[in-house]
């Protein structure tokens, strides 16, 4: 994996395989299309009250607005990060709270930090990554996605499933897991890719406070699960361990959806709330590079408070089931 102080970070990571398009849903013309339808508890308590006041701007001054520029484009061209995109308020709330943590009086100080005191940069990318995440975080979603998509996929001779954004890994396991009890695991490949390099040690680790195995066996239930959840998990006192059961098919790789490209055909893509923290034009941007990602009728899943409406030319989706937010690339019909 790249380092989070490696630079730059535009990249492509030497993990992720080269964009190989192989099985498509084109080659299933007898698929049916059904019609329309903390990691930390700081993080956690940050986020939520991020979702709530996503557009809530705030009264900067004239003076800060150019030094939140400036710090913007200080972190895109030494490090490669690209934060220009995302939604202000969300961003701008983050780097005022760092500035605080950092103890100095101004953003301008905050960049000259950034630049010039190891370990800055990383405290700042940690705050501006938002990871809260669950397993089978919307359970319905998964059930959904378990009765709907999952027939569908069956009918592949191979599947790859992109995970974008994916924090600690909690959603990859939970895919991990619903793939391998409806039996395809072994035609399979999970893809987990996220920007933040902590978020993804963590993820390829597996492990999970012991504590959240309640709510999270509540919603694997709730999601269709079949089993006795603590059959895919070991413990110590701490941590619940998912890795050793369910590592053959997943590939974790750092991966900026800003500023990196489409690197495989992906029948099913799940970015989820990721896209609510970018500007209409940077989520139109990433949907094109989903598109382009996706095998024709493939599926796309989104958090429950994004959408589709910020599609760029071209870009078209059938609202396979609009509630839980799967929607699914039209087949391309020309041969
Ligand atoms: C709130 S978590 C979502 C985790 C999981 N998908 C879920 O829904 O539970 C958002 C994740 O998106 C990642 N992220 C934000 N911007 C990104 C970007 N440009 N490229 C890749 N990952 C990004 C963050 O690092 C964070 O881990």
């Amino acid at each position: 994996m790249n380092s989070l102080t490696s630079q730059p970070l535009r990249k492509k990571s030497p993990e992720v395989e080269e964009r190989q398009p192989e099985a498509t849903f084109e080659k299933n013309t007898n698929l049916a299309v059904e019609p329309i339808a903390e990691s930390q508890s700081r993080d956690e308590a940050v986020s939520a009250a991020d979702f709530s006041n996503e557009t809530e701007s705030f009264a900067l001054t004239e003076v800060q607005e150019i030094e939140i520029n400036l710090l913007l484009e200080a972190l895109y061209q030494m490090y490669g990060y690209d934060f220009r995109g995302y939604v202000r308020a969300s961003l701008t709330r983050r780097i005022l709270n760092r500035i605080k943590g950092e103890r100095v009086p101004t953003i301008t100080a905050l960049l000259e930090k950034v630049l010039h005191v190891p370990g800055t940069l990383e405290r700042l990318l940690n705050d501006l990554s938002i990871r809260m995440t669950e397993m089978y975080r919307d359970p319905s979603f998964f059930a959904a996605f378990r009765t709907e998509v999952v027939p569908l996929l069956r009918e592949l001779p191979e599947i790859r499933i992109w995970h974008a954004g994916c924090a600690t890994g909690e959603e990859v396991y939970s895919m991990a897991i619903l793939i391998r009890e409806e039996g395809l695991a072994e035609k399979t490949k999970i893809y987990a890719t996220d920007m933040n390099e902590k978020a993804l040690s963590a993820a390829q680790k597996g492990a999970f406070p012991l504590k959240k195995m309640q709510q999270y066996t509540k919603n694997y239930l709730k999601a269709g699960g079949t089993k006795a959840f603590s059959e895919y998990y070991t413990t110590d006192h701490q941590c619940a361990y998912f890795k050793p059961l369910l590592d053959d098919n997943l590939i974790f790789a750092q991966h900026n959806l800003v500023t990196d490209g489409s690197f495989n055909e992906f029948h099913v893509i799940l970015c989820r709330n990721v896209m609510i923290y970018f500007a209409n034009s940077l989520q139109q941007q990433v949907h094109r590079l989903f598109y382009d990602s996706l095998a024709a009728g493939g599926f796309l899943g989104l958090g429950s408070k994004e959408s589709i409406l910020f599609l760029p030319k071209g870009v078209d989706y059938e609202e396979f089931n609009p509630h839980e937010r799967i929607y699914r690339k039209m087949p391309n019909l020309a041969v």
